[in-house]
C-alpha cells in the first residue's frame, strides 16, 4: 500500500485567505476513516485530489472520444450496442468490481431505410417543384459521408404525407401562436414552418397539433446560428452551415412512451399505441439553405419585425405562396418500432459503505456521432474511471461510499435508459443514492463553466466548509490565463456572474433535459449537470444534433489539446470524492434553507395580492419555510457534538440529510403533471427559463391570471391543494432532521 504525495501546490491563484483556511480545516478533519488503509491518517482529500489531478490525460480523453464518434449511433440500433459493448468492456479492464448491461424492451422511432422524408414544394399541376435534400451534406470529416447516416427526421415524429398552405410561426412559442391568433391567421389544415431554438421542439409540435396544423417543418435560422453570414460557417468556423439539420425528439413525456410509470422489463404492461404521448403530425427538420427555398416564395402577411430572421429574404407569414396554386408537401416515412437498449451499469465498491451510492453518469446513443453531445461527456467518464481504478489497483484505495458508473441508453429519444433505471431500482435508488452526478456533454463550447445544480449540492461552488473546489482546477483558456484569471472559477465567475451575489459565478437552477430527471424529479436524490459552454453568440451549439457534430470538430476547433475535458474531468473527479469520502454528507442544507426562503418571497411578492383576494393564508407556508430555516442550522449545530468514531451515530446523521430532498418528493405529483414529483425543484411548465421554485404553486398563479372567468375556481381549488401538499413537504423536510416523531 503505497503512500500518497502530500498536498502539493495546485493551489493555482485566485484562492483567497478564507478558502485557505477552509482548507486547513479539511486537512484537520477529513482523513479517511475506518479504512482498511494502515496509513489512513496520512491520506487527506488532498491527496486524492492530487492524484486525479496529476493522472487525468487529455490525450487519452482524446482517444477514448476518438474511439466512441467513429460510427453513427442512435438509440436502440446495433450501433448503440457497440458502444455500450465498447464501455462495459473498457470497464471491464479497467477493473471495476462490476458491470452490468441492463436492457428495456422500448419503443423509439426511426426514418425509413428507403424512402427519404421530404419537403417538396408542389406546383399548380401536383408536381413536385422542388425537395428538400434526404440527408445533410457531407462537408469535411471522411465519416459524414458513411452510407449508414439515417435519413434525416425527427424522433418520433408521425408518419404521414400531407400537403397543404404554409404559414411561418417564428419560434413558435405561445406568443407566437397568440400573435397569429390575433392577426387572424387560422392554423387549421395548414403545415407550419418554425424557425428552432427558443423551446423545446416536441412543445411546438404540440401546440401546432392542438392548433390543427398537419404538419411541422423546423429549421435553425442563420440570425441565430450563422451570426457571420454564409461564408463563416462550419468547417470554416463552428457556426452553422446551409445543409445542416438538427435531429432532435418530439416526444413530450419522458422514458418510453408504452410503459409510464413503471420499467419497460420484460414484465412490463403496454399501453395501446394509440395512447402514447408521442404526435399525431407529421415533423421534419431541415437545413436554412431549403427553408429558403420556401420561405422565398411565401406570400401571404408580412411577418412582423422581430420574426425576420437572417435569411436574405422578407419574411411573410403565408399562408400560401405567391404561385397559384402552389403546395407545400411534408413526406414522414418513421416508422415507430419496438427495440431494447441498455445501460451499462459499473461500479467501485465503497469501503466502509458500499450500500450508500454516489452516481455519476451520461448517455450512450447519439444524434448521429455525438461529438459533443454525448461522447465528450462519456470521453470523460471513461478517463475518469479509468484514474479512479487506477487508484484502486495501485494504491489499495477504496472510496468510503460506492462509486457507480451509469451509461444510458437511448437518451436522445426522451430520456428513456436513466427513466427506466430510476422506475426499476426507484425504492433501493431513494434509500441508499447521495448524488447523482451528470456530465451530459464535457464541452459544448469553450466559453466558461456552466453548472446547474440541486441547492443541497450548491457549497461545492462556496459552501459551509470553504470547499471552494472550482477555484482549484487551472484555467485551460490561454487567454484567459493571460490575462490573469488562472482558474475555471475566475473566469465562471466573470462569464456566468450570480446576479444576486456579485462576483461570484451562477450555479444555476437544476430544469431538466438529460438523464438526471428521474433521480431530481421522481426519487428527490440532488444531482448536478456541469460543462464548459459556448458564448451567447448563438442560441445554443450551432452543431448541435447535426452530422457534423464530429471528432473533428472538438479535436480541431473546440479544444484543440484537450484541456476543457481534462478539466471537466477533474472536476468531476473532485465532486465525486467530495461526496464519496466524508463521514458526513457534505450537503448544504443553509443554501437549500435560502433557496427556499427567496423562491417564497418571489411567489409573495408576485402574487401574495393575489392570493389574499381569495382569503388563502399563507401564514402555514411561510411558517414552514422558516422552521426549515431554523431546523437545518440546529441540525449542524448538534452535528459538532457528534461521535464520529460512531459507526451508527455516523450513519444516524447521514441517514436523515439523505432525507432532506426526498421529503420534497410528492407521489401524487405535481398539479396535472404526475410525472414531475419533486414540489420544489420541478422546472415550471409556463416559463422554463425563470427557474422559479415551487413550480407546481407558480404555474397554477400564473394560469390563475391567464384562465377565462369558468376556470379560475377550479384553478383556486388545485392551487389550494397544491400548497398544502407543498407545506406538509417543508414541515416533512424540518422533521427528518430531528429526532422526535413527534
Ligand atoms: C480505441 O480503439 C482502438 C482500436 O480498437 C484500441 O486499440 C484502443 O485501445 C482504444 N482506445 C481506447 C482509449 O479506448
Ligand atoms: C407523397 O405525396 C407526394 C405529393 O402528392 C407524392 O409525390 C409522393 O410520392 C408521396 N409519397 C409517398 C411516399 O407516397
Ligand atoms: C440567399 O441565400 C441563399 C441560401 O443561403 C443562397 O443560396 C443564395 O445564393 C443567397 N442569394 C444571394 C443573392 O445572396
Ligand atoms: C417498421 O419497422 C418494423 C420493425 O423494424 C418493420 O417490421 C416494418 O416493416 C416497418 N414498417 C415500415 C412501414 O417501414
Ligand atoms: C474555443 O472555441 C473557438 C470556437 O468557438 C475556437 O475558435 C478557439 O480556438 C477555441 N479555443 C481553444 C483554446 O481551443
Ligand atoms: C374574503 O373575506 C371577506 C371578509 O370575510 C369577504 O368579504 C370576501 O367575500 C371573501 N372573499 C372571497 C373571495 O372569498
Ligand atoms: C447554531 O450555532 C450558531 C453559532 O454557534 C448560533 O449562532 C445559532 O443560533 C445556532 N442555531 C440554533 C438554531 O441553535
Amino acid at each position: 500500500m503505497g503512500r500518497f504525495s502530500l498536498l502539493t501546490g495546485c493551489l493555482t491563484g485566485g484562492l483567497g485567505l478564507t478558502a485557505a483556511l477552509g482548507l486547513v480545516f479539511l486537512l484537520a478533519t477529513n482523513h479517511i476513516r475506518n479504512g482498511r488503509n494502515e496509513e489512513k491518517d496520512l491520506l487527506t482529500l488532498e491527496d486524492f485530489e492530487d492524484y486525479i489531478m496529476n493522472n487525468v490525460d487529455p490525450q487519452s480523453i482524446r482517444q477514448f472520444l476518438r474511439n466512441l464518434t467513429t460510427l453513427p449511433h442512435l438509440g436502440g440500433t446495433e450501433e448503440e450496442w457497440q458502444m455500450s459493448t465498447l464501455i462495459s468492456d473498457t470497464w471491464h479492464q479497467q477493473g471495476m468490481d462490476e458491470v452490468h448491461m441492463v436492457p428495456y424492451e422500448v419503443l423509439l422511432s426511426y426514418p425509413s431505410k428507403e424512402v427519404p422524408n421530404l419537403v417538396r414544394l408542389v406546383d399548380q399541376d401536383g408536381g413536385a417543384a422542388w425537395a428538400s435534400a434526404p440527408k445533410q451534406k457531407p462537408l469535411y470529416s471522411p465519416e459524414e459521408s458513411n452510407p449508414d447516416i439515417p435519413f434525416t427526421f425527427n424522433g418520433y415524429a408521425a408518419p404521414g404525407n400531407v400537403t397543404g398552405d404554409a404559414v411561418y410561426v417564428n419560434y413558435g412559442r405561445s406568443q407566437d401562436f397568440k400573435t397569429l391568433s390575433e392577426k387572424g391567421i387560422n392554423l387549421e389544415g395548414k403545415i407550419v414552418i418554425a424557425r428552432y431554438g427558443k423551446i423545446f421542439r416536441a412543445n411546438i409540435a404540440q401546440m401546432a397539433e392542438d392548433l390543427g396544423a398537419v404538419g411541422l417543418v423546423l429549421f435553425s435560422d442563420p440570425s441565430d446560428y450563422a451570426p457571420e453570414g454564409p461564408e463563416f460557417v462550419f468547417p470554416r468556423s463552428y457556426f452553422l452551415p446551409p445543409s445542416a439539420a438538427p435531429f432532435g425528439t418530439v416526444k413530450l413525456v419522458d422514458g418510453d412512451p408504452l410503459t409510464p410509470f413503471y420499467p419497460a422489463t420484460k414484465s412490463a404492461f403496454h399501453i395501446p399505441m394509440a395512447e402514447a404521448p408521442i404526435p399525431t403530425i407529421p415533423v421534419q427538420p431541415i437545413g436554412y439553405e431549403d427553408a429558403w427555398q420556401i420561405l422565398r416564395y411565401y406570400g401571404g402577411f408580412p411577418a412582423p419585425e422581430e420574426w425576420q430572421g437572417g435569411l436574405n429574404i422578407t419574411y411573410n407569414l403565408g399562408p400560401g405562396f405567391f404561385q397559384p396554386g402552389w403546395k407545400l408537401n411534408l413526406d414522414v416515412n418513421n416508422n415507430n418500432t419496438h427495440t431494447t437498449t441498455y445501460n451499462v451499469i459499473g461500479v467501485i465498491k465503497g469501503r466502509v459503505e458500499p450500500d450508500r451510492y454516489v452516481l455519476l453518469g451520461n448517455h450512450i446513443d447519439a444524434w448521429i456521432f455525438g461529438g459533443l453531445d454525448p461522447n465528450s461527456g462519456t470521453a470523460a467518464m471513461l478517463e475518469l474511471s479509468r484514474v479512479l481504478t487506477k487508484l484502486v489497483k495501485e494504491k489499495g484505495w477504496r472510496p468510503r461510499r460506492s462509486l457507480v458508473f451509469c451509461a444510458w441508453g437511448a437518451e436522445e429519444y426522451g430520456i428513456v435508459g436513466s427513466l427506466e433505471w430510476t422506475e426499476q431500482f426507484g425504492k433501493q435508488l431513494a434509500d441508499r443514492a447521495v448524488a447523482y452526478l451528470n456530465v451530459d456533454m464535457a464541452i459544448e463550447g469553450n466559453y466558461t463553466l456552466r453548472t446547474k445544480s440541486a441547492p443541497l449540492l450548491y457549497q461545492f461552488k462556496k459552501g459551509k466548509k470553504n470547499v471552494f473546489l472550482f477555484h482549484k482546477i487551472p484555467n485551460p483558456d490561454p487567454e484567459e490565463t493571460k490575462a490573469g484569471r488562472l482558474t475555471v472559477y475566475d473566469t465562471w465567475a466573470l462569464r456566468k456572474p450570480d446576479p444576486v451575489e456579485p462576483n461570484s459565478p451562477l450555479m444555476q437552477f437544476i430544469g431538466s433535459g438529460s438523464d438526471y430527471k428521474g433521480f431530481q424529479h421522481n426519487l428527490g436524490i440532488p444531482c448536478m449537470d456541469t460543462r464548459y459552454t459556448y458564448s451567447d453568440r448563438t442560441l445554443g451549439e450551432p452543431q448541435y444534433h447535426t452530422l457534423y457534430e464530429t471528432f473533428a470538430l472538438v479535436d480541431e476547433i473546440y479544444d484543440r489539446g484537450f484541456h476543457f475535458h481534462k478539466a471537466v474531468t477533474v472536476l468531476w473527479g473532485y465532486i465525486t470524492l467530495r461526496l464519496s469520502e466524508p463521514e458526513i454528507l457534505p450537503f448544504s442544507l443553509d443554501a437549500y434553507a435560502t433557496f427556499i426562503s427567496r423562491a417564497s418571497n418571489s411567489i409573495l411578492e408576485k402574487y401574495g395580492d393575489l392570493i389574499s383576494s381569495q382569503n388563502i393564508t399563507m401564514d402555514y407556508f411561510t411558517a414552514a419555510v422558516r422552521r426549515f430555516k431554523s431546523t437545518t442550522s440546529a441540525f449542524w449545530n448538534s452535528t459538532e457534538k457528534l461521535d464520529r468514531e460512531n459507526p451508527l451515530a455516523v450513519r444516524h446523521v447521514n441517514d436523515q440529510l439523505m432525507m432532506v430532498e426526498r421529503a420534497f418528493i410528492d407521489a401524487r405529483g405535481l398539479p396535472g403533471r404526475p410525472d414531475y414529483n419533486h414540489v420544489v425543484t420541478a422546472p415550471s411548465k409556463n416559463d422554463a427559463y425563470s427557474g422559479t421554485a415551487f413550480a407546481g404553486l407558480s404555474d397554477t398563479l400564473y394560469s390563475l391570471q391567464v384562465a377565462p372567468d369558468d376556470l379560475r375556481a377550479d384553478l383556486w381549488v388545485t392551487f389550494s391543494q397544491h400548497l398544502a401538499a407543498v407545506t406538509h413537504a417543508l414541515e416533512t423536510a424540518s422533521g427528518v432532521l430531528t429526532d422526535e416523531l413527534w
